[in-house]
């Protein structure tokens, strides 16, 4: 007998239901899981459907996946609907991001070591930056449209990204322990409303260029016909701030995008300045420290540190990485995102997964920038395919004396 079954099933439609309960063995030891990779006007249908037709039982899990609306009001009509069968320790609400290997050593990294909780803080870091990059286009997907940038990665991996670099030592890392410290993180969020939102946010869509050597179309060129037009972002770069003691004053610059020059996912830490050099003499003045944490490709973590040059001359400063590739340190091959999330789903393990309220706080900070953006009279900038997205993305950051991390890309 097989370990795990899969049966898959049209819910469109009550009469190909077919029977489950021929592949729903009836022992307790049995994990019963329903993995609803469907539309999101379908998930309280068929969490209906599966009570009524005495699939539900109290340990049984489901799981769900975005589009989990695409607003505060939608996202609470979907959670309604799905809690009216399941509770909430049986809602596993998938963001693959957090199943990544290296988002998860965000934790260990943080967690596992004494060096960076004591420097984690305003006292000793100027700015985050959180890059999400990606050289493929929006392509054909129709929801794409519907969604654009900010519901497609930033309501959902990238604020996660941001709670897992803001939150607070949690007491452990029970499911609750460590999402009621993300969710603080969320509350504390600066809301970008109104005229705020034009000074803090910045959205494109690509034109045509070159990526990778090949010519590529631009996002109007990709659309069907009814949709040309479409205002769109296929790219955001946003300053966010924490309204907290940790955080007040450093801001985190986030940016992603579609047909930008590389596939490339990064945390930035930026390090304050020494308070005082004592090496005015040297060639090269110290440079800040920063943490650059590399999500993919070439997973890996690297710690820029200045180090004096070899040779007898005078003192020659030059900042070096410590670099820690994990390709190179584990002979082990990296696990798919999923394969974690999944195997998390069958031990009942929800750390990985978003709790409800969390999902809520993301819209509640993300809907005022959407609104302001639908309501702005200008469409978002266009940026050449191949590029690091509108120049005032590069404008956003350079505007306050800091720069876009770039190195080795
Ligand atoms: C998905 C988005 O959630 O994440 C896609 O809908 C995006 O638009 C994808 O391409 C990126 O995932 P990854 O794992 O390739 O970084």
């Amino acid at each position: 007998m097989s370990v795990c079954s899969y049966v898959a099933n049209d819910v469109t439609d009550e009469a190909k239901w077919g029977d489950l309960s021929k592949n729903l063995r009836n022992d307790p030891k049995v994990v019963r899981a329903f993995y609803l990779a469907i539309a999101p006007d379908l998930f309280g249908p068929t969490c209906e459907y599966i009570q009524k037709k005495k699939y539900y039982r109290r340990d049984a899990r489901v799981v769900i996946e975005k589009p989990l609306g695409h607003d505060l009001a939608s996202s609470i009509a979907i959670n309604d609907e799905v809690s009216r069968i399941f509770h909430e320790d049986q809602v596993y609400r998938i963001d693959h991001y957090l199943g990544k290997e290296t988002v998860q050593n965000l934790l260990a990294l943080r967690f596992a070591n004494i060096l960076f909780e004591p420097i984690w803080n305003s006292a000793h870091i100027d700015h985050v930056q959180i890059t999400v990059a990606e050289s493929v286009g929006a392509g054909t997907r129709g929801y794409y449209d519907e969604s654009g940038a900010l519901r497609d990665m930033v309501q959902n991996h990238i604020i996660q990204l941001l709670c897992l670099v803001a939150m607070e030592p949690p007491a452990s890392d029970a499911a609750n322990a460590l999402r009621d410290e993300k969710l603080k993180v969320l509350r504390s969020l600066k809301p970008v409303t109104g005229p705020e939102v034009p000074r803090v946010t910045v959205r494109g869509q690509y034109r045509g260029g070159s990526v990778d050597g090949a010519a590529v179309a631009g996002y109007q060129d990709e659309l069907p016909a009814d949709k040309k037009g479409s205002r769109t972002e296929t790219f955001v770069a946003i300053k966010a701030e924490i309204q907290n003691w940790r955080w007040a004053g450093v801001p985190f610059y986030i940016r992603t995008g579609k047909r930008l020059p590389s596939r490339v996912s990064e945390l930035v830490i930026q390090f304050r300045n020494i308070p005082h050099s004592i090496f005015d003499h040297a060639e090269g003045a110290p440079r800040p420290n920063r943490l650059v944490i590399r999500i993919q490709p070439d997973e890996g973590v690297k710690l820029f540190l200045m180090i004096k040059d070899p040779g007898p001359g005078g003192m020659r400063l030059r900042e070096v990485p410590l670099n820690l590739s994990f390709a190179e340190t584990f002979a082990d091959r990296t696990p798919e995102a999923y394969e974690r999330l999944l195997l998390d789903v069958i031990r009942g393990q929800q750390t990985l997964f978003m709790r409800r309220d969390e999902l809520e706080a993301a819209w509640m900070w993300v809907d005022p920038i959407r609104t302001g953006w639908d309501a702005a009279t200008d469409a978002p900038q266009t940026y050449t395919s191949g590029t690091w997205g509108p120049t005032a993305a590069i404008a956003l950051i350079e505007r306050d004396g800091r720069t876009w991390h770039e190195d080795g890309y």
